[in-house]
C-alpha cells in the first residue's frame, strides 16, 4: 500500500494505491485563492500546501480506512515544480517515511504524467502492459510541453519540447486577454464549442519547420495586436467564440501535427497524451482522429488524472518499486530537484538468469 503526495504547484493531493488499484484520492485545489492574482503566487501556493497536508492526508486515510501503519511506502513529487511548494510536500512525506520506517520514493512531476493514462476504469487501476512499449508520450500542460520516447519505465529520451510559453500557458494567456478568469483553458474549450475554427488566421509557429519542438509565445502576440486593430471583436458572442475557436484550432493544429510526426518518424505506434491541456475536447477529439488514420494506437488520460494529482504519483511510485526497489528509493536525507530533466530518472531494470533485462 503506497501514499501518494503531490504538492508541486497549486494543488495539494494524496492518494492510495495498492497493487495497481487507486482506492482513494483528495485533491484540494487553490485556484480561487490564485484567480484573482493571475495566476499561481508561489509564496500563497507555499502556504496553502502546508495548510492542507495533514488534513488531506488525515482525511483520505479517515475516509479509506487505512491506518498509516499500514502503509508499506511513502511516494512523493520530488520535482521539478515550484522550489517551496515542493518543499512543503517532501518533508511531510519524508517525516513520515522517518516515523513510520518506510522507504521514501521521489517521484518525477513529468514522469508522473506520462503514465497517468494508464490509470482508468472505476475504480482506477493501473493497465500497463510490457505491450504498451515504446510509446511516444505529448505533455501538455500550464508549464509543460513535450513529446518524449519512452522505450520503458525509466528510460526516456525527449525528443521535442516548447521553446518558450507551453501550450496550457498560451491558453491561458489568450484567454486573459479575452477577459476570462485564470486558468482560462477551459473557458477557451467551452467557447469554442460554438464558434466557426475558420473564422480567422492564426500562425502555426514552428509547424512546418524539421524536429519536434513547439513555439507558442507568437500565437499569443498575435491575437494581441488582432485584438488592437479589431476591437469591437470581444462585444459580440459569437465573434468571441469565433475568435476561441481560430486560436484552440491553431493550437491543437501545431500539437496534433507534431505528435502523429514524432509516432511516425520514431516508428512508435502508440500515442499516450497527458497533462491538464489534455482536458481540451478539441484536441482529444483530434488527436483521436489523426491516430487512427495514420494507425497509431492513442490513449489520453482521464479527466481526472489529467491535472495534477497524487494517484498518478503513488500508481507510477509502485510500478517503479516493482521494476528495481532499490533503484527507486530516494535517501531521506536527499532534497527536492526543483529542475530536474525526465531523461535523469533513469530506472535500470534487474537482469534475468538469460542475461536479458526483465
Ligand atoms: O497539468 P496542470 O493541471 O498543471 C500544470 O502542471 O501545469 O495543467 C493546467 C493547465 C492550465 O494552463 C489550464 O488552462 C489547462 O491546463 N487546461 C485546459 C483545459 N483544462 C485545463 N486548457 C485547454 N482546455 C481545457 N479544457
Ligand atoms: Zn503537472
Amino acid at each position: 500500500m503506497i501514499l501518494g503526495i503531490e504538492s508541486s504547484c497549486d494543488d495539494t493531493s494524496a492518494a492510495l494505491v495498492q497493487d495497481g488499484v487507486v482506492l482513494g484520492q483528495l485533491i484540494s485545489s487553490q485556484s480561487e485563492i490564485h484567480r484573482e492574482y493571475g495566476g499561481v503566487v508561489p509564496e500563497l501556493a507555499t502556504r496553502q500546501h502546508l495548510r492542507n497536508l495533514i488534513p488531506v492526508t488525515d482525511q483520505l486515510l479517515r475516509m479509506t480506512g487505512v491506518s498509516a501503519s499500514d502503509l508499506d511506502a511513502i511516494a512523493v513529487t520530488r520535482g521539478p515544480g515550484l522550489p517551496n511548494a515542493l518543499r512543503t510536500g517532501y518533508a511531510f512525506a519524508g517525516g513520515l517515511a522517518l516515523r513510520l520506517d518506510r522507504p521514501l520514493l521521489g517521484i518525477h512531476h513529468h514522469e508522473a504524467h506520462l503514465f497517468s493514462p494508464f490509470l482508468a476504469g472505476n475504480p482506477a487501476q493501473w493497465q500497463l502492459t510490457d505491450a504498451d512499449f515504446p510509446f511516444i508520450g505529448l505533455i501538455v500542460s500550464g508549464g509543460h510541453t513535450m513529446l518524449v520516447q519512452v522505450r520503458h519505465i525509466g528510460d526516456y529520451s525527449i525528443i521535442g519540447r516548447t521553446i518558450d510559453d507551453a501550450a496550457g500557458e498560451c491558453f491561458d494567456k489568450v484567454a486573459k486577454l479575452i477577459g476570462f478568469p485564470y486558468p482560462g483553458g477551459p473557458h477557451i474549450d467551452r467557447m469554442s464549442r460554438q464558434g466557426n475554427p475558420k473564422a480567422y488566421r492564426f500562425p502555426r509557429p514552428m509547424l512546418h519547420e524539421p524536429g519536434f519542438d513547439f513555439s507558442f509565445s507568437g500565437l499569443k502576440t498575435a491575437v494581441r495586436y488582432f485584438l488592437r486593430d479589431h476591437p469591437g471583436l470581444l462585444e459580440s458572442e459569437s465573434t468571441r467564440a469565433d475568435l476561441c475557436a481560430s486560436v484552440q484550432e491553431a493550437i491543437v493544429e501545431i500539437l496534433t501535427a507534431k505528435s502523429i510526426q514524432a509516432c511516425l518518424t520514431m516508428d512508435c505506434r502508440t500515442l499516450i497524451a497527458s497533462g491538464g491541456v489534455i482536458a481540451n475536447l478539441g484536441l482529444r477529439q483530434r488527436l483521436q482522429k489523426h491516430c487512427q488514420m495514420h494507425g497509431v494506437r492513442f490513449r489520453a488520460s482521464e479527466l481526472s488524472f489529467s491535472t495534477d494529482n497524487a494517484a498518478m504519483v503513488a500508481a507510477l511510485a509502485e510500478a517503479r518499486f516493482k521494476v528495481n526497489p532499490e533503484g527507486a528509493s530516494t535517501d531521506l536525507n536527499s532534497e527536492i530537484l526543483a529542475s530536474w530533466s525526465l531523461e535523469d530518472c533513469f530506472l535500470s531494470r534487474p537482469v534475468t538468469e538469460t542475461g536479458n533485462q526483465a
